[in-house]
């Protein structure tokens, strides 16, 4: 069976990468949902039609397409995570892509609306939530436990049987010890390296390195 066609919701940065992963995929988009398109009297976005705002993928039956979430994630904005629940709770699904220039382990189980993008890494037996994105060259290393709404900012590095909770966002660029874990909305920043656990709804940033010891020193 064919993949069905798919509505793209957001005509942001994040939503160009979508874009250009569906078409690498090439799935059928039938147009782009954007409440500020729409405002603008924009009809034509990056080739796409602008169907309108959010609602207008109520003219579509929950059976007949896809959604695809091109709004991206950072810190404090929850308009992807609510685009998410809104539709999903209508019963609307959102496609699962993952660019062919991904690798992903044996054993790896991806949730729904995840969005797997170039470069990426994902070890054996890892599990990743609904609505995550992993973005560009994010790497998740063996048993990685991903929640829900999570994002992996470009370049970050996931040791192996690190676990993040709900809505983390992890900056572009850290890097998390093996066995690490994270509670629900955790916020770690850019560049950071996180080397111990970190309780819910708390935020790390910084780099200190440490001075230099000599190894094996007794
Ligand atoms: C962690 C983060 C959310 C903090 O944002 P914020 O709460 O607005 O913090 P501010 O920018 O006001 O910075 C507060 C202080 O922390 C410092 N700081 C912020 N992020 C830092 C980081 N990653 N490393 C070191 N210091 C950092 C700032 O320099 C500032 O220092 P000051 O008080 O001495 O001036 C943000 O810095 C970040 O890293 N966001 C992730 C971005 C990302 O992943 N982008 C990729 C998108 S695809």
């Amino acid at each position: 069976m064919s993949p069905l066609p798919v509505i793209l919701l957001g005509g942001g940065g994040h939503a160009k990468v979508v874009l250009d992963l569906l078409r690498v995929l090439k799935r059928n988009v039938l147009g782009v949902c954007d409440p500020g398109l729409a405002d603008q009297g924009i009809q034509l976005w990056r080739g796409l039609s602008v169907l309108g705002d959010d609602h207008a993928v109520e003219r579509y039956a929950p059976a007949d397409i896809e959604l695809a979430n091109g709004t991206g994630s950072l810190p404090g904005n929850t308009l992807r995570y609510r685009l998410h629940t809104q539709f999903t709770r209508q019963g609307y699904r959102f496609a699962t892509l993952v660019h062919p220039s991904a690798i992903l382990g044996s054993g790896v189980k991806l949730g729904q609306g995840v969005q797997i993008m170039a470069g990426v890494i994902v070890q054996a037996d890892s599990r990743i939530g609904d609505n995550v994105i992993l973005n560009t060259r994010a790497c998740i290393d063996h048993d990685g436990v991903i929640g829900d709404h999570v994002h992996v900012a470009p370049g970050a590095v996931m040791s192996g049987d690190v676990t993040l909770g709900d809505g983390c966002h992890i900056g572009a660029g850290a890097n998390l010890l093996q066995g690490i874990r994270l509670g629900s909305e955790v916020v770690i920043g850019i560049g950071t390296t996180v080397l111990t656990n970190v309780a819910a709804g708390h935020q790390q940033t910084g780099q200190p390195p440490r001075a230099p010891r000599r190894i094996n020193e007794e």
